[in-house]
């Protein structure tokens, strides 16, 4: 395995009282084994079939590969339209996988120039559009209900644009890539003619990057995709074990949970120290909050669980909001994302020889610098007794992101369990969707609107300006 989970500095013996002590992760112990046990009878059913995905995709596996070749040699552009799920998986392995200034790069130096549409700002598809020839670009619409307002309104933009710009080939500009067994993109794939990928049924949107949802953008890039799942099933096999001391997801699970609910911490902030883990801090976000973030419980009790997810990037930010992490509130665990090899370094040049304050730079390389400052970050946050873990990567490659997610996603299962709440579905999202098809007078939707209708008025008083 390439990844160390270090979580030293949430124990007591280093943080005193605002730690976590041995004794409080054995009085927890039959609610890990049990999230542990539930976890394995149910691995490969339910929504739980993300669990299987490095195991049962040869055949998808070589037919994305064929694909993303045939795409690499005739397209300049591959856009990806989704959200959520379909779209933060796909923007953090590019972001850590390929060059950081991809779209940037000569044509003879990259597969191809990459873009994640996972908004509906009209600004945004403009300058999209004004910077791609459609004629030259691969379009990826990617929404597992096949029915999300966002990607399908993408969708018609882009198709309208396609079909003038490029005649009867327009079809072919478009891969699908949804459920076999419901919504609308679907039903659009086969009467188009569109090539379609299918997201498994038991695989949701925040667990599905390790499905043809990320492996297809990632192959096109030139990611080694078979990587990926290999790393994924070496953290799967590395958490086969009901005890924590010898599972890391569990621990993390485990020590999670303890901090939640027995420490106060409502908070976990994701603080990658690389560029290239920027984005796996926003895929963590959408992963943790929309997973753990629920009102009910298995048993229908109102319970309101949750930790706030937060991003940061390290040291971008300790110039800003580390200030507050080792000063203020003892409410959240902070998680250091380190890196032993960078891919590249770079020397820190002689120049300044006779200013000793700068001087003391000089010989050191950038990798040597961010690593240092990863650890004295760490130092201050365990001196000022804040909660801290530190997963560390021996370098960012294929497989160690595949690792690394496969840790995010078991150390959530494991948690929801031990919260006993359902951490696969998203009522709180299905609301803002239904809200919207009922503004939008989305036939079926009449009782939304009469309820939305009927919902209190703004007070002009409350509205200044
Ligand atoms: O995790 C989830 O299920 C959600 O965030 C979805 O990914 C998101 O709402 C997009 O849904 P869809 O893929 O159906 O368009």
């Amino acid at each position: 395995m390439q990844l160390k989970f270090d979580f030293n500095n949430m124990m007591d013996a280093y943080i005193g009282e605002q730690g976590i002590a041995e004794a409080e992760i054995a009085a927890v112990s039959e609610l890990s084994k049990d999230a542990y046990s539930y976890f394995e009878k149910n691995r490969g059913t339910g929504w739980m079939g993300w669990s299987e995905l490095p195991y049962c995709q040869a055949e998808e596996v070589a037919d994305i590969i064929c694909t993303a070749a045939d795409i690499r040699a005739h397209y300049k552009n591959f856009v990806v339209l989704g959200i959520g799920g379909s779209a933060l998986g796909p923007m953090a392995v590019y972001n850590a996988l390929c060059h950081l200034r991809n779209n940037e790069l000569d044509e003879d130096k990259r597969s191809v120039k990459f873009y994640v549409e996972d908004n509906v700002d009209p600004e945004r598809m403009q300058s999209l559009l004004d910077v791609i020839d459609v004629k030259e670009t691969m379009f990826n619409v990617i929404t597992k209900s096949g029915a999300t307002s966002e990607t399908m309104s993408q969708y018609l933009i882009i198709t309208d644009i396609l079909k003038k710009k490029c005649g009867k080939d327009w079809a072919k500009h478009i891969i699908a890539t949804t459920s076999e067994s419901k919504g609308n993109l679907i039903k659009l794939a086969k009467s188009e003619g569109f090539k379609t990928y299918f997201i498994p049924d038991g695989v949701g949107g925040r667990f599905s990057e390790l499905c043809p949802v990320g492996l297809l953008p990632a192959a096109v890039l030139g990611i080694d995709i078979v990587g990926m799942l290999r790393g994924a099933a070496n953290m799967d096999k590395a958490c086969n074990s009901s005890d924590p001391f010898k599972n890391p997801a569990l621990m993390a699970a485990t020590l999670s949970y303890i901090a939640m609910e027995q420490k106060g911490k409502n908070i976990s902030v994701m603080m990658p120290y690389a560029d290239s883990l920027k984005l796996m801090a926003d895929w963590y976000c959408q992963l943790w909050g929309e997973s753990l973030g629920k009102a009910t419980d298995f048993d229908g009790k109102l319970v309101h669980k949750g930790q706030t997810p937060v991003k940061a990037l390290g040291v971008t930010d300790q110039h800003s909001q580390v200030q507050l992490y080792t000063e203020g509130p003892f409410d959240k665990v902070i998680t250091i994302i380190g890196v032993e090899h960078f891919r590249k370094d770079v020397e820190i040049a002689k120049g300044a020889e006779e200013f000793a304050d700068v001087n003391f730079l000089c010989g050191h390389t950038m990798g040597e610098l961010i690593n240092t400052e990863r650890r004295a970050t760490e130092y201050a946050l365990t001196r000022s007794k804040h909660m801290n873990r530190t997963i560390l990567l021996d370098a960012v490659n294929a497989e160690s992101i595949g690792e690394l997610m496969m840790f995010f996603q078991l150390e959530t299962a494991y948690c929801g369990k031990m919260l006993n709440i359902d951490a696969f579905n998203q009522p709180g999202v299905e609301e803002g969707k239904n809200a919207t098809y009922a503004m939008f007078d989305r036939h079926g939707y009449e009782a939304k609107k009469a309820e939305l209708e009927a919902a209190p008025k703004k007070n002009d008083r409350y509205i200044i300006g």
